[in-house]
């Protein structure tokens, strides 16, 4: 994966930092943005960009620093503040102004839902090093998982009788690839 970039939209100190770190360590150049970003590299190299998702006009110009920067768009994208702050449209990522990058490339998008081993809600009770493990499983294309992703510590993809769709939307992680 040696070259190909993420970007984790809404990157704080737990699933964000996960992510990144997961994705970093796997070969990938990462750049994190949040209202808190401060448009240099972090200690860990990752590019650190400021950005308010209540203004998603603001957010192609995350792809543009991201491309100046690494000179390649995003292969990987992680939409983390869902619970924080909905997309416009909060049934889809694609409202999100995204530039180039969905629109023209095949992509394939995933609600990431973390649940305990029997099927329960996590509650806010969330592992960040879980979500990067498995975010980094469907960045290999490991596994025949559907969009509605719902993931189990150490397990990854585990199909559950109950798919709690209406609670992932506003839970969930989204992540898209090329
Ligand atoms: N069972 C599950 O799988 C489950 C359950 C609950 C939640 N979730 C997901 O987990 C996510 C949160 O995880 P976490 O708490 O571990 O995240 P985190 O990576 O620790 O933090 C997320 C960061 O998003 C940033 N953010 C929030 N609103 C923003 C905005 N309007 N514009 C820009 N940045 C914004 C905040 O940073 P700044 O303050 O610097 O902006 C915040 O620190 C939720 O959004 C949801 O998608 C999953």
């Amino acid at each position: 994966m040696s070259g190909n970039v993420a970007l984790v939209l809404g990157a704080g100190p737990r699933v964000g930092a996960s992510v990144a770190q997961k994705f970093s360590s796997n070969g990938y150049k990462v750049a994190i943005a949040s209202r808190s970003g401060t448009g240099s590299k972090t200690t860990e190299g990752f590019l650190s960009l400021r950005a308010d998702f209540t203004k998603p006009d603001s957010v192609p110009a995350l792809f543009d620093a991201v491309k100046n920067e690494f000179k390649k768009a995003p292969s990987v994208f992680v939409y983390n503040a869902a619970a924080l702050t909905n997309p416009p449209d909060k049934d889809s990522i694609f409202s999100i102004p995204s530039g180039s990058v969905v629109s023209q490339c095949q992509h394939y998008y995933f609600h990431a839902y973390e649940r305990q081993g029997d099927g329960k809600s996590k509650g806010l009770a969330l592992d960040g090093a879980a979500h990067g493990e498995f975010f980094a499983q469907l960045a290999n294309h490991e596994g025949n998982v559907p969009w509605h992703a719902t993931f189990v510590k150490d397990k990854g993809y585990v199909q559950f009788k109950q798919q709690d769709r209406a609670g992932m939307k506003t839970w969930g992680i989204f992540i898209v690839r090329s």
